[in-house]
């Protein structure tokens, strides 16, 4: 165990999140007058070791996506014109109504003091309203709802509320890295869950749950692959956590952005879900506002309020205007969002059509903002996201940076101009390895 030392009176941040992220003992220093002699150390310093940096940093691999942006930028400072198929960062710009109240609530006074820190009011009343006409579910907007900062935050803080170090979680094994990243930051276990070939269902059936098994993680429309799912699975995945006690984590950060015709049902439509559910949203797809970082999260109050005290411990609320136009962008829904779809079906089917021609293999996506396909050489995905980039100057990201299974897929983003898709599909049709 560390010790670490703090001022005898403090911010209680200091207090609270360094031993519940850390493991670690704080002993309080008295504060004036400090004379000499007063704090006893009792540890050797070796001035070659340097500062010490955490186990836990050193666990963490490269965030695969900061790695992309360097690649990137270097390119870009080399001068290369680059087609950005790689972050899953809209590049749509919001709507203008909601721009123009971000103005007008930028302009006043009171938006600059701290909001509050579960959220407006007005917002969590919109988004009860908002998700009673979607799913036809009732929340009580004080209780069932937190805003928080992009759904990263929710999603990033929920081990350290309901996790033990030592204690495991359920990842699928293709994910969003933040899941196995939040895990390890909260000194928890991660345990791949691995997905039905085709489908990408989460197979339970191969699940080995032990005693110490808390959470699952999961996610449709799901990031890489563009897989969805049905009501029936989800009343599978509940049954499956009632009786292994586990709290499911559900992320629906893709959940407006679908296509054909197929709506995203939510979990919490299956019977006696809430009371072992939370449930992550974000405005960053639905709204093209990825910058704004909103989002929220519902479910059983119970573990709701847990999340809530670490988030109040560890950030604050998201800025005022920024809650003010989700309210906006919430009473405006879903033209919007049903505009941006249109954009990314377009891109979707000329993107789908040339990758076929050109020999990968891949399903249709009906949701998110991507395609998963896999390359028709056999060859290992960085390899070919390597030399997309350096022929054709294509940024894509390799499958793998998703979990070993997607050791031979790419995943192409939908996020650039129709111009630079048409250019980026011309280009995919010549591209040969080897
Ligand atoms: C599956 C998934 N969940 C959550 C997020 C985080 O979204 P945000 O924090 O912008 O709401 C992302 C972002 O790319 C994602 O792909």
């Amino acid at each position: 165990m560390d010790l670490w030392l703090a001022p005898g009176f403090l911010e209680n941040v200091y207090e609270t999140f360094l031993p519940l992220t850390t493991n670690s003992k704080p002993l309080r220093l008295a504060l004036a007058p400090l004379k000499k002699g007063t704090l006893k150390m009792g540890r050797k310093v070796d001035s070659n070791k340097g500062l010490k940096i955490s186990r836990r940093v050193q666990n963490l691999q490269e965030y695969s996506f900061s790695e992309l942006r360097e690649k990137k930028k270097k390119l870009l400072l080399s001068g290369k014109r680059i087609i950005d198929l790689g972050a899953g960062d809209p590049d749509l710009t919001p709507d203008p109504q909601l721009l123009a109240s971000l103005g007008r609530e930028i302009e006043r006074q009171e938006s600059h003091r701290h909001p509050p820190y579960d959220g407006l009011p007005q917002l969590k009343k919109k988004i009860a309203d908002w998700y009673e006409l979607r799913f036809g579910l009732k929340l009580d907007p004080e209780e069932d709802v937190l805003v928080t900062s992009g759904s990263k935050e929710g999603l990033s803080l929920s081990p350290l509320a309901f996790l033990e170090p030592g204690e495991e979680v359920l990842i699928p094994e293709l994910a969003y890295p933040v899941y196995e990243a939040a895990t390890i930051i909260a000194g928890g276990v991660p345990l791949k869950v691995s997905m039905r070939e085709g489908d990408y269902l989460l197979d339970l059936s191969k699940v080995k749950v032990s005693e110490k098994t808390r959470l699952l993680y999961m996610n449709y429309p799901h990031n890489p692959t563009g897989a969805v799912t049905s009501l029936d699975f989800f009343s599978e995945v509940v049954e499956f956590a009632r009786r292994n006690q586990l709290i499911i984590l559900s992320d629906m950060a893709y959940s407006e952005i679908t296509y054909d015709g197929y709506v995203a049902p939510s979990i919490m439509q299956v019977p006696e879900a809430k009371e072992q559910t939370l449930e992550f949203f974000s405005f960053s797809k639905t709204f093209s506002a990825s910058g704004w970082r909103l989002g929220f999260v519902c479910g059983d109050r119970r573990l709701l309020r847990a999340l809530k005290t670490i988030k109040d411990r560890i950030s604050s609320g998201v800025f005022t205007p920024v809650q003010w136009a989700g309210v906006k962008a919430l009473h405006s829904y879903p033209a919007p969002t049903k505009r941006a779809v249109k954009t990314y079906e377009r891109r979707r089917d000329s993107l789908i059509a040339a990758l076929t021609e050109a020999g990968w293999r891949l399903n249709v996506p009906l949701g998110t903002i991507f395609v998963w396909a896999k390359n028709p050489w056999g060859a290992a995905a960085s390899e070919i996201s390597e030399a997309l980039l350096e022929e054709f100057s294509i940024l894509t990201t390799p499958g793998v940076n998703f979990g070993e299974k997607g050791k031979e897929y790419v995943r192409f983003s939908l996020t650039a101009s129709e111009e630079d898709i048409r250019e980026a599909v011309e280009r995919i049709k010549q591209f040969k390895y080897r």
